[in-house]
C-alpha cells in the first residue's frame, strides 16, 4: 500500500484497503497496473450511473466552461440548481416541493432536522434503531449505538428510538414530537424494506399528533429499487425529503426537499436559518441535474428490478442463507461474520469489489451501478460463487 497513504492522510480504521485506483470507466476499477476490478459496490451507491458516465461527464464539461462558484448559496439564480430543483418537485409527489441543496447527505439531515424543528416549534426527534443518518453531530445523534456515540458526547438531546417495522411504538409519537425520521429501506441494518403499510402506519400517527414524517432516501435514492426513490413504492409521502449519494453521479451532494410551506419557514425569523457556501454548486447541479435526466429518460429504474432477479437466480450456494432488500441494493447474507469477510476480501483478489454494511456482520453488499450488464452481473456472481466454494473447501481442509 502507498506509504504516503497512511502517513499523509487521516484514517478511518486501521485497515484501510488501501487500493490505488489509476482511472475507472463504467462498471470497472483500474489499479495502476491495469487490473480491472468489477464494481458491485459503485462508491457507495453514489456511483449509480457507473463510472464517469460520458452524459455527465459533459455536463460537468459545459458547466466549467461557464461557470464554477460564484456566490453562496441561495442569493442567486442559477440555473443548474434552479433546473434540478424544478425536475426534483415534478417527480417526487411532494406538493409544492422545495429543494434546498447541500454538500453531502449528513449535512442534508442537519437541514431537515433543523427545518422539522423550526416549523413544528417542538425540538424532540424520533429515529428508528439501527438506523444510519450520517456522521455529524446531529445525524450521529440519531444513532442507536451507544458505543459509537460514547466517545463523542455530549450529543443533541431529545432523541428517542422506535424499533423499524413495529407498530407498537408509535405511540412514543406525541405532541411533543417535531419529526420522525427513517430510512425508508435501513441501509446499514441490512436492507430491511418496511412491511405491511409501516410507512403509512408512522406517517398516520405523525398526521394525528402534527409531527413531520422525514424519510432518508439517501441510499435507495435515485433509481436504485426501480422507481426514483423507494417511498414511491410504499404509498406514502414524506413531509421532508433527504437525498444524496447517487444524486450527482459521484459528485459530492444532498440535498432536502419539502412542500414551500415548509421549507419557506428558514428563510425568516431567524433569516438564514440554514446557510452554506456550496451547497447547490453550479458543477454539482449540473451533474445532478444531468444524472436525474438521464433516469428519466432511460429504462434504467425498470431495469434494476429485472437484475435484482438475475442476481437472486444466480447467488444460490450453502453459505447464502439469505438476500435482502429491492433492486440494486441487495444485502448478501451468508452464515457468519467470518465467511462475508473472506469473500469480501478474496472477490477483491480475484477482480471483484464488495463491500461491508454498517451494523450487519453477516452481509456482504451488492449495489453495482444500474448500468452494470447482464454479462457483468454473471461475471461477477461466478466469482461470489467461486469465492464462496473456496472457503467452504478451505474450512473442510
Ligand atoms: C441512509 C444514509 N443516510 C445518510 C448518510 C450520510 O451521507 P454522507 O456520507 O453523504 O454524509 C448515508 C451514508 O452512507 C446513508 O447511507
Amino acid at each position: 500500500m502507498n506509504k504516503d497513504f497512511l502517513n499523509y492522510q487521516a484514517q478511518t480504521s486501521l485497515q484501510p484497503l488501501g487500493m490505488e485506483i489509476a482511472k475507472a470507466k463504467g462498471s470497472y476499477l483500474y489499479n495502476k497496473e491495469g487490473k480491472a476490478y468489477l464494481d458491485f459496490v459503485a462508491g457507495v451507491s453514489a456511483c449509480g450511473l457507473g463510472h464517469c458516465h460520458p452524459t455527465i461527464v459533459k455536463a460537468i464539461k459545459n458547466q466549467l466552461d461557464l461557470y464554477m462558484h460564484v456566490m453562496v448559496y441561495g442569493e442567486y439564480a442559477l440555473a443548474p440548481a434552479i433546473e434540478f430543483s424544478k425536475l426534483i418537485a415534478e417527480n417526487t409527489a411532494i406538493p409544492t416541493a422545495k429543494t434546498y441543496m447541500v454538500n453531502s447527505g449528513t449535512e442534508a439531515i442537519e437541514g431537515a432536522l433543523k427545518l422539522a424543528r423550526r416549523y413544528t416549534g417542538r425540538s424532540e426527534i424520533i429515529a428508528a434503531k439501527n438506523a444510519y443518518h450520517g456522521n455529524t453531530m446531529g445525524s450521529l445523534s440519531l444513532m442507536s449505538y451507544e458505543k459509537r456515540k460514547t466517545p463523542f458526547l455530549p450529543l443533541i438531546p431529545e432523541i428517542k428510538h422506535i424499533s423499524f417495522n413495529n407498530t407498537d411504538n408509535l405511540t412514543s409519537i406525541t405532541e411533543n414530537t417535531a419529526a420522525v425520521i427513517l430510512e425508508t429501506i435501513q441501509g446499514g441494518a441490512g436492507f430491511i424494506l418496511p412491511q405491511n403499510n409501516y410507512l403509512q402506519k408512522v406517517k398516520a400517527r405523525c398526521e394525528e399528533v402534527g409531527a413531520l414524517l422525514i424519510l432518508d432516501e439517501i441510499q435507495p435514492g435515485f433509481g436504485r429499487t426501480g422507481k426514483l426513490f423507494s417511498y414511491l413504492d410504499f404509498n406514502v409521502i414524506p413531509d421532508i425529503l433527504v437525498i444524496g449519494k447517487g444524486m450527482a453521479s459521484g459528485l459530492p451532494a444532498g440535498a432536502f426537499v419539502a412542500p414551500a410551506k415548509i421549507m419557506d419557514s428558514l428563510s425568516n425569523n431567524p433569516k438564514m436559518g440554514h446557510i452554506t457556501t456550496f451547497g447547490g454548486n453550479p458543477v454539482i447541479a449540473a451533474a445532478a441535474k444531468a444524472t436525474l435526466e438521464e433516469l428519466l429518460n432511460t429504462n434504467l429504474m425498470a431495469e434494476s428490478l429485472k437484475k435484482e432477479t438475475l442476481f437472486r437466480n444466480l447467488l444460490k450456494h450453502p453459505y447464502i442463507t439469505k438476500i435482502r432488500g429491492k433492486g440494486l441494493m441487495l444485502a448478501v447474507l451468508v452464515q457468519s461474520a467470518e465467511i462475508a469477510n473472506k469473500l469480501i476480501l478474496k472477490a477483491q483478489e480475484k477482480g471483484l469489489i464488495l463491500f461491508w454494511l454498517l451494523f450487519e456482520p453477516k452481509a456482504v453488499r451488492i449495489t453495482p451501478p444500474l448500468t452494470i450488464s447482464e454479462q457483468e452481473i454473471e461475471e461477477g456472481c461466478n466469482v461470489i460463487l467461486t469465492c464462496l466454494n473456496e472457503i467452504q473447501n478451505e474450512s473442510v481442509n
